[in-house]
This record gives C-alpha cells, structure tokens and sequence, in this order.
C-alpha cells in the first residue's frame, strides 16, 4: 500500500496543500512511478487518501495523458503529433518507430521494455519529432538516434537480467 510503503512522501506531499483532495495528482503519479500504471486498485488506493470517491480520482487519471490506465513497458515513448511536429515530419518518425519495434498504436514491445503511443502537444514543437520517455524530453530525433537508444536500453537490461536483477 502506497500510505504505508511511502508513508514519508505522502506525509510530504500532503504537507504541501491545504486541502488535501489537492493532493490526488502528485498521489497519482507516485502510484504510477510505484506500479508503472495506475490500476483501479491504485485509484482507489489514492481516493482512500484523500477521502474522495475512486470516480473522482478516474476522471483525473483519464483526464491527463501522463497517467496510463493501463501497463506499460518500461520505457513509455510518447510521440508528439500534433500539428506543428507533424509539419515537420512526426507522423513519419512516429509509424517508422512502431515499424521498427514491431508495435501498434498504444503497443508494448514483446520483451516488456517499450510502448509507443502519440499525444498531442507537448510544448517543445520547434524541435520535432520530439517524444517524452518516461516524461523525460528528447527533441530533434531522427530514427538513427531512436535506435541507438532502444539497443542501448536493449543491452541494458540484457545485462540486467544476465546479473540476476530487473530494475
Ligand atoms: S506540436 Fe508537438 S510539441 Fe507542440
């Protein structure tokens, strides 16, 4: 359980409103950081800690693109495609990315580590294709990048695994 596992930063997060229904969104993303997604469980889990209803907290998660709803792999490649990165070639660097995973819309690479999905903008649009992975910014890309950092990512875990220990 969130309260007692992480019983400090939930003290600290509740420190920081004064109404503590404020607190569901920080909450929200502990939950995901924790379980890499939010369950109906986690949602109520944070409902309980705020003292509102779990349907409250649902419109929340489903509301903002940066909680998922659903598992994830664990590097959560979110493509802007929004129009002005479209103009400058997203559309194309978003379908040659799910080609070169092997993966639909929304989908998770086979081994766990990957999901792609699009979403709209992000605010960085003068330097597309641009995608946040795990809400970390990385701009200017093109293929030859996304693969060097996908076999990077790929390599680590392999070494990961072979050492007996998943992150
Ligand atoms: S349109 Fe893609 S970041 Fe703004």
């Amino acid at each position: 359980m969130l309260a007692d596992k992480y019983a400090d930063r939930v003290a600290a997060i509740f420190a920081k409103y004064p109404d503590k229904r404020s607190a569901v969104m920080p909450l929200l993303y502990l939950a995901q950081e924790e379980y890499g997604w939010i369950s109906e469980e986690a949602m109520a889990q944070v409902a309980e800690l705020v003292d509102i209803d779990p349907t409250q907290v649902k419109s929340i998660a489903g509301f903002y693109t940066m909680y998922s709803e659903k598992p994830k792999g664990k590097y959560w490649l979110q493509v802007c495609t929004d129009l002005p990165c479209a103009l400058r070639g997203a559309d194309e660097f978003h379908q040659e990315l799910k080609d070169y995973l092997g993966v639909e819309e929304g989908g998770t690479t086979t081994d766990g580590l990957f999901t792609v999905e699009h979403v709209m903008c992000l605010a960085a649009c003068d330097k597309a294709p641009m995608l946040q992975c795990n809400f970390h910014y990385m701009e200017n890309l093109d293929m030859e990048q996304m693969k060097q950092f996908i076999e990077e990512k790929r390599a680590e875990a392999a070494r990961e695994k072979a050492n007996g220990h998943e992150e």
